[in-house]
Formats: structure tokens, C-alpha cells, sequence
């Protein structure tokens, strides 16, 4: 059996630099399952089903990657899937500190380690939620995010209409 890493996330909704980062640890590992927390308490926008049906879609191109979803602890699901390591993507500094407790917290809970990859410069501006502020306000997402998820973020947060 392969090495599989496990990339984690809300995925509220899936972005480029999202994107990025799977690609990049499908070429590290043999397999990647990326985990859609199902129950986070930041009330997502978009409902656990849309989630993943979006990133299905955002990575069908790149071979060696599962979409799945979990709830509870990640590191139970990691432990259930048989998964010993975690991919996080990290931004720069502002990610760091929370990045790093979460990563030594599993690795007390459980022994799980987490690779940290450093964002693609291209996409360090971006998270799901200044996206979904910039498109609730009528700018333009194009090149940031995958065309159809500019299209589900339009029809749910066009500007006026919410
Ligand atoms: O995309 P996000 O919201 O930054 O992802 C955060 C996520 C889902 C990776 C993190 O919140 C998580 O692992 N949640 C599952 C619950 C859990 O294990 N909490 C303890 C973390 S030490």
C-alpha cells in the first residue's frame, strides 16, 4: 500500500490555492483524500453536499485524489481511513500560529504528522471567506476561483440581491 495524505478543510467554497495545494501533495503521495469538515462552526454558505460536489468537480483532472467528507475530530477520520499525515497549505505568518497548535494537537491525540506546503505566492491572498466578500459586493473572482464556483458564488451572493 501507498503512502496517502489526508488535506483537510471547510472548502466553503473551494478556491485556486485550494486547488493548488492538492495538486502539489498528489505529487508527494501516492493517494490523497480530501476531507470536507462537515460540521464547522463557521455556518457555511454553502451545505456539506455543494461542498463537495464543488471540489469534485474542481479536481476530476488530477489522478490519485478521493473526495470525502468527515465529521468530528480529523484525526479519528484520519485514524478510521488508516491515514498517517496531514497536508496543510500555509498562507505566511497569519496562518501559522493556529496552523502549528492544530498540527501539534493531532500529533498528541494521535501521532498524525502535517506536512506544511507553502501557498503558491499566486494564490496567498486567497481564503474562502474575502472571496465570498468580495462577490457579496459585486467584484470579480474570475482567475481566483474554478469558473463554476464564480457561478454558484454569483447566483448565491449577487450583489443586490441578498
Ligand atoms: O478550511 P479550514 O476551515 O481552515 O479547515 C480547518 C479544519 C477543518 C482542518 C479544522 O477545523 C479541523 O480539523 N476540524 C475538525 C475538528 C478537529 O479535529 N478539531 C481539532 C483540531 S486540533
Amino acid at each position: 500500500m501507498g503512502r496517502t495524505a489526508l488535506c483537510p478543510g471547510t472548502f466553503d467554497p473551494v478556491t485556486n490555492g485550494h486547488v493548488d495545494i492538492i495538486q502539489r501533495a498528489s505529487r508527494c503521495f501516492d493517494a490523497v483524500v480530501v476531507g470536507v469538515l462537515a460540521n464547522p462552526s463557521k455556518d457555511p454558505l454553502f451545505g456539506l453536499e455543494d461542498r463537495v460536489a464543488m471540489l469534485k468537480e474542481a479536481v476530476s483532472d488530477i489522478a490519485g485524489v478521493e473526495v470525502a467528507s468527515f465529521s468530528g475530530l480529523l484525526v479519528e477520520y484520519a485514524k478510521a481511513r488508516g491515514i498517517g499525515v496531514v497536508v496543510k497549505g500555509l498562507r505566511g505568518e497569519g496562518d501559522f500560529d493556529f496552523e502549528l497548535k492544530m498540527a501539534q494537537m493531532n500529533q498528541h491525540l494521535t501521532g498524525v504528522e502535517t506536512f506544511f506546503l507553502p501557498t503558491n505566492p499566486q494564490w496567498s491572498f486567497i481564503s474562502s471567506s474575502l472571496i465570498k466578500e468580495v462577490v457579496r459586493f459585486g467584484g470579480d473572482v474570475s482567475g481566483l476561483v474554478p469558473p463554476f464556483v464564480q457561478d454558484r458564488l454569483e447566483e448565491r451572493l449577487a450583489f443586490g440581491r441578498e
